[in-house]
C-alpha cells in the first residue's frame, strides 16, 4: 500500500479515513479525488496529520480520462472507494445523481483499474476497497436475525438500490476479470465532520439554534450506530488482510430507537450546554419517509473471527464525544452551514413535512 487512491475523501467518512490512513501507514501517499458537491468540503481536511503525504485532486468519479492519468501518474496500488450521494432523503427527492454518481462512478472506476492493473493484479499486491451500506439488505422487522453476508439484496430506496447496484458492479470485476477487491458493507456512522443533513448532527444543530427536531412518523426505527473512527478501523483492516472477493458486514451493535436516541441527544445537550428548557421540548413528530426502513442491524461474526475486528466506541461514548465535537467546533459549523445548498435543502426537504 505506498499509492493509495481515496475518493470522496472530502465527505464525512472519507475524510476521517485519510486522517486515519496517513497515521496508521507512515509510508503511502494519499490521493484524494473528491469532486466537492455539497456534502464534501477541504474545511474536513485541514490539519491533517502528516499533511506532505496528502494530494488533493478536485474531480469527478465519472470522468474516466481523469481516472486513467491518475491511475498512470501517480501508480496506483490500492483505492479505497468512498464517494457517493449518500443521503436518503435527498435520492427519494431527486435521484438522478445517485444512479449517476454510485452506479456509473464506480464502473468507472472498475474499468480504469481494469486497465491499469491488468490480469495479475492481485498478485502484485492490489487493491480496490468498496465501501458500502447495510441499506442493501432492506428492512428488518422486530423479531428478524441480523443481515449476515449472505441476507439477500432487497434495497428499498433510490440510494441503497444504487448501492446495491455498485456493489454487484465490483463482485462481477472480480468473477469475471480477476480484479482483487473487497467490499465492506456498513451500518449508520455518526461523529466529527459528518454533514448536518443526517439525523444525529441535524439534531444538535438545531437544538442548538432552538429549531424544531423533525423526528418521522412514530419514531421508532432502528438503526446500527456505529462510531466513524471504529468504521475506518474495519476499512482499514479489510484493506490489509481481507480476502480478495469477499464481502463484510460491519455495525455497531447499538439499536436504540430514533426516538431514543434524540432524547438521548438533548440529555446530553442539557447537560453541556444547558438552555432554560430541556432541548427535547424542542422534538416534533414530523411526515414519515417514503418507504422508510424499519430496522437495520448488523451481524458482524465474520469480520470479528477473520480480522479480529470489534468496535471500541459504544453509543453513549460515542455519542457524547460527538455532541462534544461539535460544541468545540462551531467554526466548522458556521462554514459548512453557510455553504451553499444547505438551507435551500433545509426549505425543500422539511417545509412540506410541516416544520
Ligand atoms: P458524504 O455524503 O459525507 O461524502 C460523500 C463524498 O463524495 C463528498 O465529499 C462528495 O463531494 C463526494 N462525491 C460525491 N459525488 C462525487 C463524484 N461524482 N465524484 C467525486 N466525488 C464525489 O458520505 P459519507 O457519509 O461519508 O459516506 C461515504 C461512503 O460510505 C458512501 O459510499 C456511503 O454510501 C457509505 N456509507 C455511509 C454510511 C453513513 O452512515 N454515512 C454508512 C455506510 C456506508
Ligand atoms: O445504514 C447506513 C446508511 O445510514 C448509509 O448508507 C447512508 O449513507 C446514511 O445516510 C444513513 O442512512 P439513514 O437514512 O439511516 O440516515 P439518516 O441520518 O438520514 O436517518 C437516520 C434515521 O433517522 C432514519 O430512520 C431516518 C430518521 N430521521 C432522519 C432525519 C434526517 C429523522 O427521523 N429525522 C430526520 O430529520
Amino acid at each position: 500500500m505506498r499509492n493509495v487512491l481515496v475518493t470522496g475523501g472530502a465527505g464525512f467518512i472519507g475524510s476521517n479515513f485519510v486522517r486515519y490512513l496517513l497515521k496508521a501507514e507512515p509510508d503511502a501517499r494519499v490521493f484524494n479525488l473528491d469532486a466537492l458537491t455539497y456534502a464534501g468540503s477541504l474545511e474536513n481536511l485541514k490539519d491533517l496529520p502528516d499533511a506532505s503525504r496528502h494530494t488533493f485532486i478536485q474531480g469527478d468519479i465519472c470522468d474516466a480520462g481523469l481516472i486513467g492519468k491518475l491511475f498512470q501518474e501517480h501508480q496506483i496500488d490500492s483505492v479505497v472507494h468512498f464517494a457517493a450521494e449518500s443521503h436518503v432523503d435527498r435520492s427519494i427527492l431527486g435521484p438522478a445523481p445517485f444512479i449517476q454518481t454510485n452506479i456509473v462512478g464506480t464502473f468507472t472506476l472498475l474499468e480504469a483499474a481494469r486497465q491499469a492493473w491488468g490480469a495479475d493484479g492481485s498478485t502484485r499486491g492490489m487493491r480496490f476497497h468498496h465501501v458500502s451500506t447495510d441499506e442493501v439488505f432492506g428492512s428488518l422487522d422486530a423479531s428478524d436475525s441480523a443481515f449476515t453476508e449472505s441476507t439477500p439484496y432487497e434495497p428499498r430506496s433510490p440510494y441503497s438500490a444504487s448501492k446495491a447496484s455498485s456493489d454487484h458492479l465490483v463482485r462481477a470485476y472480480f468473477h469475471t476479470y480477476g480484479l482483487p477487491v473487497t467490499i465492506t458493507n456498513c451500518s449508520n456512522n455518526y461523529g466529527p465532520y459528518q454533514y448536518p443533513e443526517k439525523l444525529i448532527p441535524l439534531m444538535i444543530l438545531n437544538a442548538l439554534r432552538g429549531k424544531p427536531l423533525p423526528v418521522y412518523g412514530d419514531g421508532k426505527q432502528i438503526r446500527d450506530w456505529l462510531f466513524v473512527e471504529d468504521h475506518c478501523e474495519a476499512i482499514y483492516l479489510v484493506l490489509k488482510n481481507g480476502r480478495l472477493g469477499e464481502t463484510y458486514n460491519i455495525g455497531g451493535g447499538n439499536q436504540p430507537y430514533n426516538i431514543d436516541l434524540v432524547n438521548e441527544t438533548c440529555s446530553i445537550l442539557d447537560e453541556l450546554k444547558p438552555s432554560t428548557t430541556s432541548y427535547s421540548e424542542l422534538i416534533a413528530h414530523v411526515t414519515d419517509r417514503p418507504g422508510h426502513d424499519r430496522r437495520y442491524a448488523m451481524d458482524i461474526t465474520k469480520i470479528r473471527n477473520e480480522l479480529g475486528w470489534t468496535p471500541r466506541h459504544d453509543i453513549e461514548s460515542g455519542l457524547r464525544a460527538t455532541v462534544q465535537w461539535y460544541l468545540a467546533h462551531m467554526d466548522w459549523v458556521e462554514v459548512i452551514m453557510k455553504q451553499e445548498g444547505f438551507s435551500d435543502w433545509l426549505d425543500k426537504n422539511y417545509a412540506r413535512r410541516g416544520t
